[in-house]
């Protein structure tokens, strides 16, 4: 399926992050609305091991509570504001859990699963998500990331079909995942940080016949340059701003 989407991908960071409170259904569901093609969400796995979409390990910056997701029950998230952080127009906004994500934009959307069990990397996130891939079908709508090779080596297991990238962290502490080591794992695709990108990283990736898809882009200066360049998707979280500067670029 992705290399049926759009060209350049689009994917929506945390969906249309700019303009709802990133990874809810509100933002997802505004990305959608844009017209675009893919959205990326952030998984990991709360106390009781509920596969839910959010960023950061705790989840103190995004809703109204305090502590790690992994030390809180389902119902203790559940019951948080995920909304009002971002405005008071979002206000009673849910983390949601990726099976809710699956549910209203399964086959409708192509979805980034990043593996965020930074904090955890031995928990069953993987399992967890491949069982909901597995329930809802969507073997050929997924593409899973992670930082962490590990969790693409056992996603790779469980769901041989489903295309993986290795995500390079920023600089010198990416330089693993942007060499030549690293074709064990990820053979197809990577994901590097904006910044370590030049036409010659991209034209170099594609030469070891991996795609390139480039985080996180918001300015149209940059969006212009990595399509000119041949990159092969962006993630941004103004995905209507994107859209635009891909159809001008393409046309
Ligand atoms: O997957 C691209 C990007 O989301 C990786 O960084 O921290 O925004 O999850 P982060
Ligand atoms: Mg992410």
């Amino acid at each position: 399926m992705l290399e049926k989407l759009p060209q350049p991908v689009i994917f929506a960071h945390r969906g249309a992050s700019a303009f709802a409170p990133e990874n809810t259904l509100a933002a997802f569901r505004l990305a959608a609305e844009q017209g675009v093609e893919a959205i990326e969400l952030d998984a990991k796995l709360t106390a009781d091991g509920e596969v839910v979409v959010i960023h950061d390990m705790t989840v103190d910056r995004t809703t109204n509570g305090r502590g790690e997701v992994r030390h809180l029950r389902l119902d203790e998230i559940r019951r948080l504001d995920a909304g009002s952080f971002f405005s008071a127009e979002f206000r009673g906004e849910k983390v949601p859990l990726l099976r809710e994500v699956f549910e209203e934009f399964g086959r409708r959307l192509f979805i980034n699963v990043e593996l965020t069990n930074y904090n955890a990397p031995l928990d069953p996130l993987p399992i967890k998500v491949a069982q909901l891939v597995r329930e809802y079908r969507l073997e050929d709508w997924v593409l899973f990331s992670s930082f962490n090779p590990w969790n693409l080596i056992r996603i790779h297991r469980l769901l041989p079909e489903c295309p993986v990238a290795l995500l390079a962290l920023e600089g010198r502490a990416g330089w693993l995942a942007r060499s030549n080591f690293m074709r064990w794992v990820s053979p197809r695709i990577i994901h590097p940080f904006l910044a370590d990108v030049t036409p010659e990283s991209i034209t170099q990736e594609h030469r070891r016949k991996r795609r390139v898809h480039v985080w996180t882009v918001n300015r149209a200066e940059d969006l212009e340059a990595l399509f000119r360049w041949g990159a092969d998707g962006v993630f941004t979280d103004d995905p209507a701003l994107a859209m635009q500067i891909r159809s001008r670029v393409k046309t």
